[in-house]
């Protein structure tokens, strides 16, 4: 089958399409023939191997020391069952899906290999594969930092890094929550912004949003650039601050904000549950939820896809369209 492996760490110039084995998944596990997968910041950050200091180390371990281990990237799927080991009991042939792959990767191929221990369920038939491919980092990501906050009707909410998988979605879960959003990030996504529910806009290339005198009762801070302690000013008494790509520093001085202040700041990771899944594919059944799709490149073009990433110019979620991605 055709793959995109990648060697070494470094620019997008490392992804090389190859011919490789057809995984044979053992009792345990699910083979699935890949539709859509997509191309996310992690996958980037992965692919570089530009990780935050404190989980730098186990990730390293994990997805390989001196360089990657052989197999593909990609960390979210959707696709249609082949075989199934005999342990697998909710999953059989010929049902579609859609999973994460974790660190266990491997979604860059035309057959992707799942353990049943991965968080997956069923595609349902209004939606396509690339629809529900683009749930599991970015729907939950937005979902676990929307309940975090503890959004109240009309709270005023803060999203910084709006533009992409996890803020696309937090606009919409937060504004069915009522609140009353402003969404930071540049240029021709401030349009898609708008028209996703957010009341302001702010472009974090021309405006600093810590110096606008302004205040929110959450902030979400998705991308994790602005200076803690100038961001921490921007909430107001009581108010929630989401760290959503928090360094150690910021954890720590968290910590001491929520023990001796009115303000709450978390930076607990998301986790992965099938019924998270599933409440956010019926969202978008229902179309109380719109997935963004910008663009879709082929598997032997992923080099391509991830350069415009790393440009900063995709706008929701880029799509790797493996095989009829657009298929419900
Ligand atoms: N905490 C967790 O469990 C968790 C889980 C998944 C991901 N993450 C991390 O969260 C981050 C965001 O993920 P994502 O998938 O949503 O990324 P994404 O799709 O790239 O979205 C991030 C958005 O923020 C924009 N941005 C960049 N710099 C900014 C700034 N200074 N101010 C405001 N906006 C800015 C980006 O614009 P440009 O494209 O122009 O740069 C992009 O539109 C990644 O670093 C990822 O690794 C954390």
């Amino acid at each position: 089958m055709k793959a995109v492996l990648w060697p070494r760490y470094g620019s997008p110039d490392v992804l090389n399409v190859a011919d490789i084995d057809m995984p044979v998944p053992n009792d345990n596990e699910i083979l699935i023939k890949t539709h859509a997968a997509t191309v996310t910041a992690g996958d980037c950050e992965l692919r570089r191997f530009q990780i935050a200091g404190w989980i730098w180390l186990p990730v390293r371990f994990m997805v390989g020391i001196r360089r990657p281990k052989p197999k593909a990237l990609g960390q979210e799927v959707a696709g249609e069952v082949i075989i199934t080991g005999t342990n697998v009991k909710d999953f059989k042939s010929g049902d579609k899906i859609f999973s994460e792959t974790g660190l266990s990767l491997g979604a860059y191929a035309e057959y992707t290999l799942l353990s049943n221990k991965r968080v997956m369920a069923h595609k349902p038939s209004s939606l396509s594969y690339e629809q529900v491919a683009t749930i599991p980092t970015g729907g939950i990501n937005a979902l676990h930092f929307v309940r975090k906050s503890n959004i109240k009707k009309n709270d005023k909410v803060l999203i910084n890094g709006a533009g992409g998988s996890i803020g696309t979605y937090a606009i919409q879960l937060a504004k069915m929550h009522g609140a009353e959003i402003t969404a930071i990030d540049s240029g021709e996504k401030l349009e898609m912004l708008k028209r996703l529910g957010a009341k302001e806009v702010i472009d974090f290339q021309k405006e600093d949003f810590t110096q606008k005198g302004l205040k929110w009762d959450v902030i979400i801070d998705v991308v994790g650039i602005k200076s803690y302690s100038k961001t921490i000013k921007c909430l107001t008494k009581g108010g929630r601050l989401i760290l959503g790509n928090p360094d150690l520093g910021g954890m720590l001085r968290g910590l001491i904000t929520s023990k001796n202040t009115s303000k709450r700041v978390i930076s607990q990771l998301a986790s992965y549950k099938k019924e998270d899944l599933d409440y956010l594919k019926k969202l978008i059944e229902d179309g109380k939820i719109l997935v963004e799709i910008d663009k879709r490149y082929p598997l032997d073009q992923l080099a391509d896809a991830h350069y415009y990433v790393d440009a900063g110019k995709k706008k929701g979620n880029v799509i790797i369209d493996v095989g009829n991605c657009r298929e419900n």
